[in-house]
Protein backbone atom coordinates (compact mmCIF):
# COMPACT_ATOMS: atom_id res chain seq x y z
CA UNK A 1 0.00 0.00 0.00
CA UNK A 2 1.17 3.37 -0.69
CA UNK A 3 1.45 6.40 2.01
CA UNK A 4 0.97 9.79 0.49
CA UNK A 5 1.41 12.51 2.59
CA UNK A 6 -1.63 14.15 4.03
CA UNK A 7 0.07 17.37 3.57
CA UNK A 8 1.90 17.44 0.54
CA UNK A 9 4.21 20.75 0.20
CA UNK A 10 3.60 22.13 -3.29
CA UNK A 11 5.97 23.42 -5.63
CA UNK A 12 5.05 27.36 -6.24
CA UNK A 13 2.83 27.76 -9.41
CA UNK A 14 2.38 31.17 -10.93
CA UNK A 15 -1.06 33.15 -9.66
CA UNK A 16 -3.51 35.02 -11.35
CA UNK A 17 -5.79 37.11 -9.64
CA UNK A 18 -8.96 37.88 -11.51
CA UNK A 19 -11.26 40.91 -10.20
CA UNK A 20 -15.05 40.42 -11.47
CA UNK A 21 -16.07 37.00 -11.87
CA UNK A 22 -18.81 37.85 -14.10
CA UNK A 23 -18.85 36.62 -18.00
CA UNK A 24 -15.12 37.13 -19.15
CA UNK A 25 -13.81 36.46 -15.22
CA UNK A 26 -15.40 33.50 -15.15
CA UNK A 27 -14.20 32.20 -18.82
CA UNK A 28 -11.07 33.60 -18.46
CA UNK A 29 -10.39 31.39 -15.27
CA UNK A 30 -11.17 28.34 -17.20
CA UNK A 31 -9.46 29.11 -20.43
CA UNK A 32 -6.23 29.59 -17.87
CA UNK A 33 -6.21 26.36 -15.91
CA UNK A 34 -7.06 24.42 -18.77
CA UNK A 35 -4.22 25.28 -20.55
CA UNK A 36 -2.45 24.43 -17.39
CA UNK A 37 -1.05 28.08 -17.25
CA UNK A 38 -1.60 29.31 -13.12
CA UNK A 39 -3.31 29.05 -10.24
CA UNK A 40 -6.73 31.67 -10.12
CA UNK A 41 -8.12 33.33 -7.70
CA UNK A 42 -11.28 34.78 -8.57
CA UNK A 43 -13.18 37.84 -7.13
CA UNK A 44 -16.36 39.36 -7.09
CA UNK A 45 -18.14 41.60 -5.09
CA UNK A 46 -20.88 39.37 -4.92
CA UNK A 47 -20.55 36.84 -2.55
CA UNK A 48 -20.97 33.14 -4.00
CA UNK A 49 -20.47 33.75 -6.83
CA UNK A 50 -16.58 33.31 -6.77
CA UNK A 51 -16.23 30.36 -4.90
CA UNK A 52 -19.28 28.36 -7.03
CA UNK A 53 -17.44 29.32 -10.37
CA UNK A 54 -14.76 28.22 -8.46
CA UNK A 55 -15.86 24.82 -6.97
CA UNK A 56 -17.65 24.29 -10.45
CA UNK A 57 -13.65 24.49 -12.89
CA UNK A 58 -12.18 22.55 -10.17
CA UNK A 59 -14.90 19.72 -10.07
CA UNK A 60 -13.98 19.28 -13.81
CA UNK A 61 -10.41 19.44 -13.67
CA UNK A 62 -9.91 15.81 -13.68
CA UNK A 63 -11.87 15.91 -17.13
CA UNK A 64 -10.39 18.40 -17.98
CA UNK A 65 -6.63 17.19 -17.11
CA UNK A 66 -5.46 19.76 -15.36
CA UNK A 67 -3.74 20.55 -12.52
CA UNK A 68 -4.09 24.08 -11.74
CA UNK A 69 -5.89 25.26 -8.11
CA UNK A 70 -8.85 28.09 -8.47
CA UNK A 71 -10.45 29.20 -5.48
CA UNK A 72 -13.21 32.19 -4.96
CA UNK A 73 -13.05 35.03 -2.48
CA UNK A 74 -14.75 38.56 -1.79
CA UNK A 75 -11.25 39.13 -0.06
CA UNK A 76 -8.45 40.80 -1.74
CA UNK A 77 -6.26 39.03 0.82
CA UNK A 78 -6.41 36.17 -0.52
CA UNK A 79 -5.00 37.58 -3.79
CA UNK A 80 -1.91 37.89 -2.01
CA UNK A 81 1.35 37.16 -4.13
CA UNK A 82 -0.31 37.13 -7.66
CA UNK A 83 2.00 37.37 -10.54
CA UNK A 84 -0.47 39.22 -12.62
CA UNK A 85 -4.08 40.66 -11.55
CA UNK A 86 -6.70 41.11 -14.27
CA UNK A 87 -9.60 43.65 -13.84
CA UNK A 88 -12.74 42.65 -15.67
CA UNK A 89 -15.48 43.93 -12.78
CA UNK A 90 -17.83 46.43 -13.88
CA UNK A 91 -20.77 46.37 -15.54
CA UNK A 92 -21.07 45.35 -19.79
CA UNK A 93 -23.02 47.28 -22.22
CA UNK A 94 -26.54 47.10 -22.79
CA UNK A 95 -28.36 47.33 -26.10
CA UNK A 96 -28.19 50.78 -27.59
CA UNK A 97 -25.26 51.68 -25.07
CA UNK A 98 -21.91 52.93 -25.91
CA UNK A 99 -18.49 51.73 -24.44
CA UNK A 100 -18.30 55.18 -23.11
CA UNK A 101 -21.58 55.28 -21.05
CA UNK A 102 -19.68 52.54 -18.44
CA UNK A 103 -17.56 55.75 -17.88
CA UNK A 104 -19.07 56.81 -14.07
CA UNK A 105 -20.07 53.12 -12.70
CA UNK A 106 -16.57 52.21 -14.09
CA UNK A 107 -14.74 54.48 -13.19
CA UNK A 108 -15.12 54.21 -9.43
CA UNK A 109 -15.05 50.05 -9.55
CA UNK A 110 -11.57 50.20 -11.44
CA UNK A 111 -10.20 52.79 -9.18
CA UNK A 112 -10.94 50.86 -5.97
CA UNK A 113 -9.91 47.66 -7.32
CA UNK A 114 -6.81 48.41 -8.82
CA UNK A 115 -5.80 49.84 -5.57
CA UNK A 116 -6.60 47.24 -3.36
CA UNK A 117 -5.31 44.74 -5.42
CA UNK A 118 -1.77 45.79 -6.01
CA UNK A 119 -1.73 46.61 -2.01
CA UNK A 120 -1.56 42.89 -2.13
CA UNK A 121 0.29 42.03 -4.99
CA UNK A 122 2.73 44.68 -5.40
CA UNK A 123 5.07 43.11 -7.74
CA UNK A 124 1.98 41.86 -10.33
CA UNK A 125 1.31 43.18 -13.60
CA UNK A 126 -2.21 44.55 -14.45
CA UNK A 127 -4.11 43.88 -16.95
CA UNK A 128 -7.43 45.83 -17.42
CA UNK A 129 -10.57 44.63 -19.70
CA UNK A 130 -12.93 46.35 -17.92
CA UNK A 131 -14.85 49.72 -20.49
CA UNK A 132 -14.06 51.66 -22.01
CA UNK A 133 -10.72 50.16 -21.64
CA UNK A 134 -8.48 53.49 -22.54
CA UNK A 135 -9.81 55.19 -19.94
CA UNK A 136 -10.08 52.64 -17.27
CA UNK A 137 -6.15 51.55 -18.32
CA UNK A 138 -5.21 54.82 -17.85
CA UNK A 139 -7.10 55.56 -14.37
CA UNK A 140 -5.88 51.93 -13.19
CA UNK A 141 -2.51 52.67 -13.65
CA UNK A 142 -2.84 56.07 -12.00
CA UNK A 143 -4.69 54.27 -8.68
CA UNK A 144 -1.99 51.12 -8.77
CA UNK A 145 1.10 53.47 -8.69
CA UNK A 146 2.99 50.91 -10.53
CA UNK A 147 5.43 51.56 -12.99
CA UNK A 148 3.84 51.98 -16.83
CA UNK A 149 5.61 48.80 -18.48
CA UNK A 150 3.39 46.54 -15.46
CA UNK A 151 0.07 48.27 -16.46
CA UNK A 152 -1.99 47.18 -19.93
CA UNK A 153 -5.11 47.03 -21.21
CA UNK A 154 -6.66 44.16 -23.20
CA UNK A 155 -8.36 45.05 -26.59
CA UNK A 156 -6.22 44.98 -29.81
CA UNK A 157 -5.85 41.43 -29.83
CA UNK A 158 -9.76 41.39 -29.42
CA UNK A 159 -10.81 43.73 -32.30
CA UNK A 160 -7.80 42.16 -34.42
CA UNK A 161 -9.11 38.92 -33.77
CA UNK A 162 -12.44 40.25 -35.46
CA UNK A 163 -10.93 41.73 -38.27
CA UNK A 164 -8.90 38.12 -38.70
CA UNK A 165 -12.27 36.47 -38.44
CA UNK A 166 -14.09 38.48 -40.66
CA UNK A 167 -11.24 38.18 -43.60
CA UNK A 168 -11.52 34.43 -43.23
CA UNK A 169 -15.36 34.24 -43.71
CA UNK A 170 -15.20 36.62 -46.79
CA UNK A 171 -12.19 34.30 -48.23
CA UNK A 172 -14.12 31.12 -47.00
CA UNK A 173 -10.17 29.99 -45.42
CA UNK A 174 -8.78 29.28 -41.75
CA UNK A 175 -8.40 32.59 -39.73
CA UNK A 176 -5.24 30.71 -38.82
CA UNK A 177 -3.83 32.14 -42.51
CA UNK A 178 -5.17 35.57 -41.53
CA UNK A 179 -3.02 38.59 -39.86
CA UNK A 180 -4.67 41.33 -39.01
CA UNK A 181 -3.82 44.75 -37.33
CA UNK A 182 -6.11 46.96 -35.34
CA UNK A 183 -4.73 49.85 -33.57
CA UNK A 184 -6.26 53.13 -31.29
CA UNK A 185 -8.88 52.85 -28.84
CA UNK A 186 -11.39 50.09 -28.22
CA UNK A 187 -14.44 52.05 -29.44
CA UNK A 188 -16.07 53.74 -32.17
CA UNK A 189 -13.08 55.48 -33.50
CA UNK A 190 -10.50 52.32 -33.36
CA UNK A 191 -8.03 52.13 -36.24
CA UNK A 192 -7.76 48.45 -38.08
CA UNK A 193 -5.01 48.99 -40.60
CA UNK A 194 -5.75 47.15 -43.85
CA UNK A 195 -2.41 47.86 -45.34
CA UNK A 196 -0.73 45.77 -42.69
CA UNK A 197 -3.49 42.88 -42.13
CA UNK A 198 -2.07 40.27 -44.52
CA UNK A 199 -3.57 37.03 -45.93
CA UNK A 200 -0.36 34.38 -45.82
CA UNK A 201 1.62 37.59 -46.49
CA UNK A 202 -0.65 38.92 -48.87
CA UNK A 203 -1.87 42.44 -47.50
CA UNK A 204 -5.42 42.42 -47.68
CA UNK A 205 -5.52 45.72 -50.28
CA UNK A 206 -4.46 43.11 -52.72
CA UNK A 207 -6.87 40.90 -52.15
CA UNK A 208 -10.15 43.27 -52.08
CA UNK A 209 -11.68 46.19 -53.34
CA UNK A 210 -12.07 49.10 -51.21
CA UNK A 211 -15.68 48.83 -50.49
CA UNK A 212 -15.47 45.34 -49.08
CA UNK A 213 -12.24 46.56 -47.30
CA UNK A 214 -14.78 49.46 -45.65
CA UNK A 215 -17.46 46.76 -45.00
CA UNK A 216 -14.82 44.56 -43.07
CA UNK A 217 -13.64 47.56 -41.34
CA UNK A 218 -17.33 48.64 -39.86
CA UNK A 219 -17.94 45.17 -38.94
CA UNK A 220 -14.85 44.94 -36.84
CA UNK A 221 -15.69 48.27 -35.28
CA UNK A 222 -19.21 47.45 -34.67
CA UNK A 223 -18.02 43.68 -33.32
CA UNK A 224 -19.16 43.74 -29.78
CA UNK A 225 -22.27 45.98 -30.32
CA UNK A 226 -23.24 43.63 -32.81
CA UNK A 227 -22.55 40.32 -29.93
CA UNK A 228 -24.58 42.83 -27.23
CA UNK A 229 -27.60 43.24 -30.01
CA UNK A 230 -28.08 39.44 -30.56
CA UNK A 231 -27.49 38.97 -27.14
CA UNK A 232 -29.40 41.41 -25.41
CA UNK A 233 -28.17 40.36 -21.92
CA UNK A 234 -24.69 41.39 -21.69
CA UNK A 235 -21.69 41.15 -24.05
CA UNK A 236 -19.03 39.34 -25.83
CA UNK A 237 -17.07 37.22 -23.49
CA UNK A 238 -15.50 34.08 -25.41
CA UNK A 239 -13.05 35.62 -27.70
CA UNK A 240 -12.26 38.67 -24.78
CA UNK A 241 -11.56 35.61 -22.93
CA UNK A 242 -9.33 33.95 -24.96
CA UNK A 243 -7.42 37.33 -26.21
CA UNK A 244 -6.59 37.89 -22.74
CA UNK A 245 -5.53 34.62 -21.97
CA UNK A 246 -2.87 35.10 -24.79
CA UNK A 247 -1.38 38.10 -23.03
CA UNK A 248 -1.02 35.97 -19.66
CA UNK A 249 0.51 33.21 -21.68
CA UNK A 250 3.08 35.65 -23.33
CA UNK A 251 3.80 36.76 -19.55
CA UNK A 252 4.14 33.78 -17.80
CA UNK A 253 5.73 32.04 -20.45
CA UNK A 254 7.79 34.63 -21.18
CA UNK A 255 7.44 34.34 -25.14
CA UNK A 256 7.83 36.96 -25.75
CA UNK A 257 5.38 38.21 -28.58
CA UNK A 258 4.70 41.26 -30.23
CA UNK A 259 0.79 41.63 -30.02
CA UNK A 260 -1.25 45.38 -30.10
CA UNK A 261 -2.52 46.30 -26.76
CA UNK A 262 -3.29 49.20 -24.99
CA UNK A 263 0.12 50.60 -23.60
CA UNK A 264 1.48 53.71 -22.10
CA UNK A 265 2.93 55.88 -24.52
CA UNK A 266 5.47 58.69 -24.11
CA UNK A 267 6.01 60.50 -27.12
CA UNK A 268 5.73 57.23 -29.71
CA UNK A 269 3.19 57.91 -32.66
CA UNK A 270 3.46 61.66 -31.46
CA UNK A 271 1.12 60.96 -28.31
CA UNK A 272 2.17 60.48 -24.84
CA UNK A 273 0.27 60.24 -21.29
CA UNK A 274 -2.37 57.96 -23.07
CA UNK A 275 -2.78 54.66 -22.89
CA UNK A 276 -3.97 53.14 -26.22
CA UNK A 277 -3.83 50.43 -28.92
CA UNK A 278 -0.18 50.12 -30.42
CA UNK A 279 1.49 46.99 -30.78
CA UNK A 280 3.98 46.05 -28.03
CA UNK A 281 6.51 43.66 -27.15
CA UNK A 282 4.64 42.14 -24.19
CA UNK A 283 7.21 39.50 -22.10
CA UNK A 284 7.44 38.67 -18.39
CA UNK A 285 8.38 42.77 -17.78
CA UNK A 286 5.05 43.69 -19.40
CA UNK A 287 5.31 45.76 -22.01
CA UNK A 288 8.86 45.64 -22.80
CA UNK A 289 8.93 47.56 -26.19
CA UNK A 290 6.14 49.79 -28.56
CA UNK A 291 6.48 48.97 -32.67
CA UNK A 292 6.41 52.93 -34.48
CA UNK A 293 4.75 51.36 -37.42
CA UNK A 294 5.14 53.83 -40.56
CA UNK A 295 1.48 55.06 -40.86
CA UNK A 296 0.15 57.31 -43.65
CA UNK A 297 -1.44 60.69 -43.21
CA UNK A 298 -4.75 59.20 -43.35
CA UNK A 299 -3.98 56.43 -40.32
CA UNK A 300 -2.26 58.90 -38.53
CA UNK A 301 -4.79 61.27 -38.42
CA UNK A 302 -7.17 58.77 -37.29
CA UNK A 303 -4.97 57.35 -34.43
CA UNK A 304 -4.47 60.72 -33.21
CA UNK A 305 -8.48 61.21 -33.38
CA UNK A 306 -9.18 58.14 -32.01
CA UNK A 307 -6.68 59.69 -29.26
CA UNK A 308 -8.33 62.76 -28.59
CA UNK A 309 -11.54 61.19 -27.84
CA UNK A 310 -9.87 58.53 -24.91
CA UNK A 311 -8.63 62.18 -23.78
CA UNK A 312 -11.22 63.72 -23.43
CA UNK A 313 -12.90 60.95 -21.44
CA UNK A 314 -10.48 60.51 -19.06
CA UNK A 315 -10.59 64.44 -18.18
CA UNK A 316 -14.44 63.06 -17.97
CA UNK A 317 -13.84 60.50 -15.67
CA UNK A 318 -11.15 61.69 -13.51
CA UNK A 319 -14.08 65.13 -12.92
CA UNK A 320 -16.16 61.98 -11.79
CA UNK A 321 -13.97 60.35 -9.27
P1 LIG B 1 -20.38 40.72 -16.09
O1 LIG B 1 -21.49 41.60 -15.65
O2 LIG B 1 -20.69 39.35 -16.52
O3 LIG B 1 -19.28 40.64 -14.94
C1 LIG B 1 -18.85 41.75 -14.22
C2 LIG B 1 -18.57 41.27 -12.81
O4 LIG B 1 -17.97 42.33 -12.08
C3 LIG B 1 -19.87 40.88 -12.05
O5 LIG B 1 -19.75 39.55 -11.57
C4 LIG B 1 -19.93 41.91 -10.93
O6 LIG B 1 -20.50 41.40 -9.74
C5 LIG B 1 -18.45 42.24 -10.76
N1 LIG B 1 -18.21 43.48 -10.04
C6 LIG B 1 -18.91 44.65 -10.12
N2 LIG B 1 -18.36 45.56 -9.29
C7 LIG B 1 -17.31 44.95 -8.69
C8 LIG B 1 -16.36 45.38 -7.74
N3 LIG B 1 -16.37 46.61 -7.24
N4 LIG B 1 -15.41 44.50 -7.34
C9 LIG B 1 -15.38 43.23 -7.83
N5 LIG B 1 -16.27 42.78 -8.74
C10 LIG B 1 -17.21 43.62 -9.16
O7 LIG B 1 -19.61 41.50 -17.27
P2 LIG B 1 -18.59 40.90 -18.33
O8 LIG B 1 -19.30 40.52 -19.55
O9 LIG B 1 -17.73 39.91 -17.64
O10 LIG B 1 -17.72 42.21 -18.69
C11 LIG B 1 -16.89 42.80 -17.72
C12 LIG B 1 -16.29 44.10 -18.24
O11 LIG B 1 -15.40 43.82 -19.31
C13 LIG B 1 -17.30 45.09 -18.80
O12 LIG B 1 -16.90 46.41 -18.48
C14 LIG B 1 -17.22 44.88 -20.29
O13 LIG B 1 -17.68 45.99 -21.04
C15 LIG B 1 -15.74 44.65 -20.44
N6 LIG B 1 -15.32 43.98 -21.65
C16 LIG B 1 -14.21 44.46 -22.27
C17 LIG B 1 -13.71 43.85 -23.40
C18 LIG B 1 -12.46 44.37 -24.03
O14 LIG B 1 -12.17 44.04 -25.17
N7 LIG B 1 -11.67 45.15 -23.33
C19 LIG B 1 -14.38 42.69 -24.01
C20 LIG B 1 -15.52 42.23 -23.24
C21 LIG B 1 -15.96 42.86 -22.10
C1 LIG C 1 -16.49 43.98 -26.86
O1 LIG C 1 -15.83 44.56 -27.73
C2 LIG C 1 -17.95 44.82 -25.08
O2 LIG C 1 -15.83 45.75 -25.44
C3 LIG C 1 -16.57 44.61 -25.51
O3 LIG C 1 -17.08 42.91 -27.06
Amino acid sequence: MISLNPSPVYCQHAKVAIVGAGNVGGTLAQRIVERNLADVVLLDVVSGRPQGIALDLMEASGIEGHSRHISGTTNYADTAGSDIVVITAGLPRKPGMSRDDLLRTNAKIITDAAKQAIAHSPDALLIVVTNPLDVMTYLAWQASGLPTNRVMGMAGILDSARFQTFIALELGIAAADVNAMVLGSHGDLMVPLPRYSTVSGVPITDLFDASTIDRLIERTRNGGAEIVELMQTGGAYYAPASSTCVMIETILLNQPRLLPVAAYLHGQYGLEDIFIGVPARLGCRGVEGILELKLTEAESTALHSSAQAVRQNIEKALALL
